[in-house]
């Protein structure tokens, strides 16, 4: 290289660098005057975007929950889960959780929201829409709690229309970060050691999201209306009145006679745990410590001068640098192969569990079947009712398996015990009436398991495909066209993913 290009490229290098300096300072100065704006933002306005017009940075990484988009069919991985399942819903469809972006599509597309056909037909109460949307707090506002949890799920699909957002977890005057569902501040204080008022910021930094990832029943409540009228509502409650542990809430529902459903096969009365992943959270190591979840879930980044927390919520793995290492001092790859191994221990203790619970639940039938009477079978399925909640409490405390490695294990150890426990007896009943040594049928996957329970799932998707055709398709013009200022397309999920075949 001559002499005059040697100064062309490094006049070209400095060009570069000076326009790239320049880009910079402009860009800091756009933040700056972001900053000095005063947003204007409605009182639990629904809509995100109308939030991210102020904190973009926050709104884009919000948005970019929408790349956890894989379906993970948890029936197909163990096809136990439909027996023990049998007779609730949970049996049709069930997928591990995806990011928040789609919460709302997939609470829709699930064949156990099943089929409305109008605002007064389907299964599910409105309470299955609480953990899915700002809608929910605005609604409660608007109408008051019981009215919100009164009447069909159906009923307010054209008034849910956005996933989790801004207004969830921030007050929009302060942006401080703050609670919106009143049952988790009612249930901190029955507990009573920590009341909700004397929560501070680090504690905020879990509660928000303890709105949602926590166990709740539903807790049925009669009220009169304005006009007088009686009205029975399904409101959303935390069982957390004797404490936070499994056995704790197992004595809550135990108490109240409470159960979720009866269960077909064994005619146990049954629990179905929610995703209590708050209460597992809070006695494993991190939380001990008084970390955040958003410690993990949110880290801190910067961009630029700029430093913000990382809205898009998903595995802290993908970001270990910013999270684990804070604190630790192990590698990235040390730590990848760490959480590998207590989900492989968590798995090994769990499919030994949902292998004995399904085992009873046939054994259970089956005596049932050649005449065992109530006094005999009840010692048996308390046993299967407590261990399946059991098993249950530990899986669906999502991320469990790492939050509180040792609780997550010992609580599936009792499962298992308990599942056990249950078979002893149910083998003296079943040598009693004749059939020593009987074994359950015997089946290989989702499909086999969804048949022996009597499942017909050709019409219960070509059902749902009918909703999602016909009534749904009206919620998304209602919405759009209220008038109200609730919908915003740039969260409407367009591409559907589910477990079952949606093209037809
Ligand atoms: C309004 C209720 C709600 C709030 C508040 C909420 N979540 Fe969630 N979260 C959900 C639901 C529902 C899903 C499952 C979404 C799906 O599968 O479509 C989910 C999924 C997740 C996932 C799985 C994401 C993935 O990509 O697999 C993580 C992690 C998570 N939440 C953590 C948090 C953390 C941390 C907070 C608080 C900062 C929080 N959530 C606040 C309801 C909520
Ligand atoms: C699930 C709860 C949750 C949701 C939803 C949520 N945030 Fe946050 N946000 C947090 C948490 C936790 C922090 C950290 C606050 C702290 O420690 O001070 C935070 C911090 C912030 C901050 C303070 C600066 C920073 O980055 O730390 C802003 C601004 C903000 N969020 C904006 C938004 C906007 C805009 C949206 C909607 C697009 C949103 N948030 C949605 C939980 C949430
Ligand atoms: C010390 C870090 C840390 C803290 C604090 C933490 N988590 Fe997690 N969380 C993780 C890790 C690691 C995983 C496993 C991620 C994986 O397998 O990819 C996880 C998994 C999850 C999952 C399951 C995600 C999925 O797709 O299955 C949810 C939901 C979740 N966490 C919510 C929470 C909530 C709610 C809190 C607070 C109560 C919390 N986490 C606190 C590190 C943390
Ligand atoms: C804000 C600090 C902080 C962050 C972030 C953090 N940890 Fe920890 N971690 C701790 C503390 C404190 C302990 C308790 C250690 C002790 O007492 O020696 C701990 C303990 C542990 C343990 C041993 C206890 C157990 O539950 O098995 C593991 C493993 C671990 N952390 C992994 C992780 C991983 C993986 C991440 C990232 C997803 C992470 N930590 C993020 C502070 C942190």
């Amino acid at each position: 290289m001559n002499k005059s290009m040697i100064v062309i490229v490094v006049s070209v290098v400095a060009t570069v660098l000076m326009l790239l300096l320049l880009g910079s300072i402009q860009g800091n100065k756009a933040d700056q005057a972001m900053i000095n704006v005063v947003p204007n933002i409605k009182k639990l306005e629904p809509r995100s975007a109308e939030w991210g017009k102020y904190y973009p940075r926050q709104y884009d990484s919000y948005i970019a929950t929408k790349e956890s988009d894989k379906i993970d069919d948890v029936l197909k991985k163990d096809p136990n889960l439909v027996v023990l399942w049998a007779g609730y819903a949970f049996s049709k469809d069930y997928n591990a959780p995806r990011g928040h972006f789609y919460m709302l599509e997939d609470n829709i597309n699930t064949l156990r929201t099943a089929d409305p056909v109008d605002d007064k037909t389907g299964p599910m109460p409105t309470a299955c829409w609480t953990c899915k949307s700002p809608d929910v707090p605005r609604l409660m506002a608007e109408k008051g709690e019981l009215e919100f949890f009164t009447g069909k799920w159906s009923r307010l699909g054209a008034e849910i229309v956005n996933p989790v957002g801004c207004a969830d977890c921030h007050d929009n005057e302060t942006m401080r970060l703050s609670v919106k569902r009143d049952f988790l501040a009612r249930a901190l204080d029955a507990e009573g050691s920590a009341p909700f008022a004397k929560a501070t910021h680090q504690d905020m930094r879990t509660l928000v999201c303890a709105q949602c990832h926590v166990e709740y029943y539903f807790k049925k409540t009669d009220w009169q209306d304005a006009d007088g009228k009686d009205q029975t509502a399904m409101v959303v409650t935390l069982p957390w009145n004797n404490g936070l542990s499994v056995e704790a809430i197992e004595q809550y529902y135990d108490e109240r006679k409470f159960s979720d459903w009866t269960h077909q096969l064994s005619k146990a009365p049954m629990l179905k745990a929610q995703h209590p992943g708050y209460e597992t959270f809070k006695t494993g190591m991190h939380g001990q410590n008084n970390l955040g979840c958003a410690d993990c879930h949110m880290p801190y980044v910067r961009e630029g001068g700029v430093k913000y927390s990382d809205h898009k919520i998903g595995s802290p793995l993908d970001n270990i640098r910013n999270t684990c290492l804070n604190c630790h001092g192990e590698s990235e790859e040390e730590f990848k192969q760490i959480v590998k191994r207590k989900l492989e221990r968590k798995d090994e203790l769990a499919f030994a569990a949902t292998d004995a619970i399904a085992k009873a639940h046939f054994e259970a039938a089956k005596a049932w079947e050649l005449g065992a009477s109530e006094d005999e079978m009840t010692p048996a399925l308390m046993d299967i009712r407590h261990a399946q909640w059991r098993w249950d409490f530990a899986v669906a405390s999502h991320g469990g398996f790492f939050h509180a490695p040792e609780e997550t294990l010992r609580i599936l150890a009792t499962a298992i015990d308990k599942g056990y426990a249950a078979r002893l007896k149910l083998r003296d009943i079943l040598a009693k009436y004749g059939a020593p040594g009987f074994e359950g049928p015997a089946f290989s996957n989702k499909a086999e398991a969804q048949e022996l329970i009597g499942l017909q799932m050709d019409k219960l998707v070509d059902e749902k495909i009918t909703f999602l055709n016909t009534l749904r398709k009206e919620w998304i013009q209602k919405a759009s066209h209220s008038g109200k200022d609730i919908y915003d397309p740039k969260t409407e999920v367009k591409t559907f993913k589910t477990s079952y075949n949606a093209e037809k």
